[in-house]
């Protein structure tokens, strides 16, 4: 059935005595055990802090202690799954009892399973105990599960075609929560496809949000919001469909990442915001000053969670804002925590397809060559000032936006006026000019926007030379993300 069973069996095959399988999902990690237990015609007993030691004394076997040494001294053998011990490591007496179980002779084989939805283990252990981490259902299990719910109720509708499609976004739930949105959902007896799968997208935005640190940017920014970057778009657009079910059964290859680096205000943030409506997939922002409080625990640790729980909602985007904060990296390229930097370097070779990374960053000189170089992101763009005919067009998305006619505004004049400035610079002319005029009480005009624009000193006078070094580094490392500024070079 599944690769997890697979560890499960090698490890018994390999006669590890002291095993800890990590995992939130206790009664199927049980079910897992109780198959291998069944092939091999080994015995299996549990032990809780409530239960004791199944087949033994109860009452006596509910000391931690004194159930590992029954199992020790009475040779118990087959597989000894121990439920809460990780709080009990504190005490020395159950650390000393644990090591014994593994020295122990035992005269048949035996597998102590420590099974806790923490990571917890004690230093004295590390060596000794073969850690099994146990993933999320695959969709082998899922559909299985799927087809059984769905048959154990007349009333539950479900056509086999949507099957494949429901499985895929149910990826990364674990058992009870399959069941619970499934049978939520189903309950409205005729439930369409899509409002199934809209329902499974809801349940995985729930876990991520109890997470703290991820948050969930919802779809609201469409890619007609972006003025100019048709580079980046058209890029973007070319990749909607990818992650499909269709896309992935045809062996399309699924994109890993984008890093999207350049001046700030010019949209960068804004394209990637956008990505969610275009692809239909979720979009989290990995906040990585969370990450770094120390509010979660450690910041490796915190950041670890951080990326199996997107994991666990893939399909995905990761959006990770300002990389080069993020990662630690200051100013002279110096990573402060190269740990999480190495972590991360090594999460994206490996991780799984169905999250997308997309990555912004305004001091790019600060970025490490590593992460630039080919093969980690599948596409690096570089964002620059917009030119005149994107300086309208962003003109235009900000003065519809805030219910200006568009035919009361004189363009030409309009670019003449704003050379040199950001898409966040602009957007700011035209707030102010609407604040103004509605503070007048009528629609703003050309007149409003020339008094905004004259009040404000765009970024790039003040910022000239620092632009025109990022322009001359970006130049041979990153693709322009619009085709207007390869021209103006
Ligand atoms: N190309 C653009 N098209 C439309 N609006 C833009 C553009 N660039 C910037 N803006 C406006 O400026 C704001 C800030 O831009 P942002 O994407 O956060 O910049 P960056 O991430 O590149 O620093 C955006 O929310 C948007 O309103
Ligand atoms: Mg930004």
């Amino acid at each position: 059935m599944s690769m997890i069973l697979d560890e499960i069996r090698t490890s018994v095959q390999a006669k590890s005595p002291l095993v800890y399988l990590y995992t939130p999902e206790e009664e199927r990690a049980l079910r897992l055990l109780k198959t291998v237990a069944d092939e091999t015609g080994a015995a299996i007993r549990t032990w809780s802090c409530v239960g004791g030691l199944e087949g033994g004394d109860r009452a006596a076997t509910r000391d931690p202690v004194e159930a590992l040494q029954t199992v020790v001294r009475e040779n118990i053998a087959g597989f000894v799954v121990f439920k809460d011990l990780p709080p009990y490591f504190g005490q020395p007496e159950v650390v000393r009892a644990l090591r014994d179980v593994y020295y122990s002779n035992a005269a048949e084989q035996r597998m102590l399973v420590i099974l806790a939805a923490e990571l917890n283990l004690p230093e004295a252990l590390k060596k000794e105990v073969h850690l099994i981490e146990v993933p999320p259902p695959d969709s082998d299990e899922i559909l299985h599960q799927l087809e059984e719910i769905r048959d154990s109720d007349a009333k539950y509708n479900l056509p086999d075609t949507a099957l494949q499609e429901v499985t895929m976004a149910l990826k990364g739930l674990t058992e009870t929560e399959i069941r619970h949105v499934l049978h939520r959902v189903l309950q409205h007896g005729n439930a369409a496809k899509d409002e199934l799968i809209d329902e499974i997208f809801n349940e995985k935005k729930n876990i991520v949000k109890k997470s703290g640190y991820l948050e969930f940017s919802p779809p609201r920014w469409g890619i007609e919001g972006v003025g100019g970057l048709d580079n980046l778009k058209d890029w973007l657009v070319k990749r909607r469909r990818m992650f499909t079910p269709e896309a992935v059964a045809a062996g399309v290859p699924i994109p890993k990442g984008l890093l999207i680096m350049g001046v700030s205000g010019c949209g960068k943030s804004l394209a990637v915001k956008a990505i969610s409506s275009l692809w239909e997939i979720p979009l989290f922002r990995l906040d990585m000053n969370l990450v770094f409080s120390g509010i979660y625990g450690s910041p490796e640790e915190t950041f670890h969670r951080a990326l199996r729980t997107i994991e666990s909602v893939a399909p995905a985007v990761l959006w990770i804002d300002e990389i080069e904060n993020a990662l630690g990296i200051q100013e002279d390229g110096i990573t402060i925590s190269s740990h999480i930097f190495s972590s991360f370097l090594t999460w994206m070779q490996e991780k799984p397809p169905m999250v997308f990374i997309a990555a912004t960053a305004n001091h790019i000189q600060a970025l490490p060559a590593e992460i630039i170089r080919k093969g980690r992101f599948d596409q690096v763009f570089f964002c620059d000032l917009p030119t005149a005919d994107e300086r309208v067009e962003i003109f235009r998305i900000h003065l519809a936006r805030y219910n200006a006619n568009l035919d009361d505004f004189d363009y030409k004049m309009l670019t003449v006026q704003t050379e040199g400035w950001n898409g966040a610079e602009i957007e700011q002319a035209v707030i102010s000019a609407r604040t103004e005029a509605y503070h007048d009480g009528r629609t703003f005009n050309q007149r409003d926007l020339d008094i905004s624009i004259a009040k404000i000193v765009p970024l790039s006078e003040t910022m000239e030379q620092q632009i025109k070094t990022i322009r001359s580094w970006a130049f041979s490392r990153a693709t322009p993300a619009s085709s207007g500024g390869r021209k103006r070079r």
